[in-house]
């Protein structure tokens, strides 16, 4: 099986890339490597992290129609992750034609060169954001998303309606993976663990919001990636699918574990609720579940990979 991962320099597509390449399958990666975070990790997530795999990789953008286009023809693809998109809600707040711009539009593309191209599935990345402020929890597949509070959230519920309109019409297999909060080695230098982090070991204070009055389904990447490609191995027809964890931790007992794997207590500013965050998101995974996934890395393990690998990846084995 040939496989296109979108956004294959990121955090969760270069994981996915190895998982596949480990299992036989064949890897087409596009990214472009943009400067929203340092484009550095994303380099080293290709050249040390895929050390020996050599995927083929396109450095270019999935707003660009013609590129698209050309990569469609020339691999002749079987199957699409679509992971490609400026990700975070924060920066969604002050940037919100860029995220439509990308996640959207570059969406639309990459939708249509997969009906053109007769691609077998097609999964894409949503996120548990699209549940926005929903009371009721966990949250579920069925439940009513229909009121994000970011643009991020309405760019990625925009796409489920577009991926449902190219099943309609098409009969396109589609499925968008609602991710809940992923962390782990490699991870994102703008989410909440790569922060804390880098700050306790510089012994400046971290910014912990709501006054730490969050919960999470934090979720493994191992069981970010086994979810997607159990989603990309069964699933046929629309769907929309929970990838979380089992277990809803508070942000607190996530800093409480971390500064235990750091050996140092965290100087904490507690801050009011950010503008677009929400506080609380528990995942409903019975779904996935019934196809035979499930999670198996708790945050004690999962913290821990974080550290050892950011230690060797920033060479602070001292710290
Ligand atoms: N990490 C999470 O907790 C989480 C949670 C919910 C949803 N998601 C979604 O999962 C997907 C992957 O997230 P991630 O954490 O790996 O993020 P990431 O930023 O590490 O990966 C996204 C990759 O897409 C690339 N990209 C961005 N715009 C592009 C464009 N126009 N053309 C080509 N490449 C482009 C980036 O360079 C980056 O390497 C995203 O769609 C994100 O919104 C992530």
């Amino acid at each position: 099986m040939k496989v296109l991962i979108t956004g294959g320099a990121g955090f969760i597509g270069s994981a996915c890339a190895k998982k596949l390449m480990d299992r036989g399958d064949k890897v087409v990666l596009i990214d472009n490597f943009n400067d929203y975070y340092d484009p550095s990790l994303k380099e080293a997530r290709i050249k040390k992290f895929l050390k020996g795999y050599k995927p083929k990789l396109y450095r270019g953008d999935i707003r660009d129609e013609k590129l698209i286009e050309k990569i469609f023809k020339k691999e002749r693809i079987d199957k699409v992750i679509h992971l490609a998109a400026m990700a975070g809600v924060r920066y969604s707040l002050t940037n919100p034609k860029l995220y439509f711009d990308v996640n959207v539009m570059g969406s639309l593309n990459l939708l249509e060169a997969a009906v053109k191209y007769k691609i077998k599935n097609f999964v894409f990345a949503s996120s548990s954001s699209v549940y926005g402020n929903n009371k009721k929890v966990p949250f579920s597949e069925s439940d009513p998303v229909d009121t994000p509070i970011s643009p991020y959230a309405a760019s990625k519920k925009t796409d489920e309606l577009i991926a449902h309109t190219y099943h309609h019409i098409y009969g396109l297999n589609v499925t968008a993976l609602r991710f809940f909060t992923v962390y782990g080695p490699w991870g994102r230098p703008d989410m909440a663990l790569f922060l804390f982090t880098d700050a306790i070991m510089k012994n400046q204070p971290i910014n912990v919001f709501n006054r730490g009055k969050m919960s999470r389904n934090f979720t493994y990447i191992d069981d970010i990636v086994s979810g997607t490609l159990t989603v990309l191995d069964k699933c046929k027809g629309y769907g929309v699918m929970n990838i979380g964890g089992d277990k809803e931790e508070t942000l607190m007992r996530y800093i409480e574990v971390l500064e235990k794997n750091l050996g140092k207590v965290a100087k904490k500013n507690l801050m009011p609720m950010q503008p677009g965050d929400v506080p609380k998101t528990v995942a409903d995974i019975r779904k996935l579940r019934k196809l035979g996934w499930k999670p198996t890395t708790r945050i004690e393990q999962g913290i821990k990979n974080f550290v050892e690998w950011y230690r060797e990846y920033y060479g602070v084995n001292n710290l």
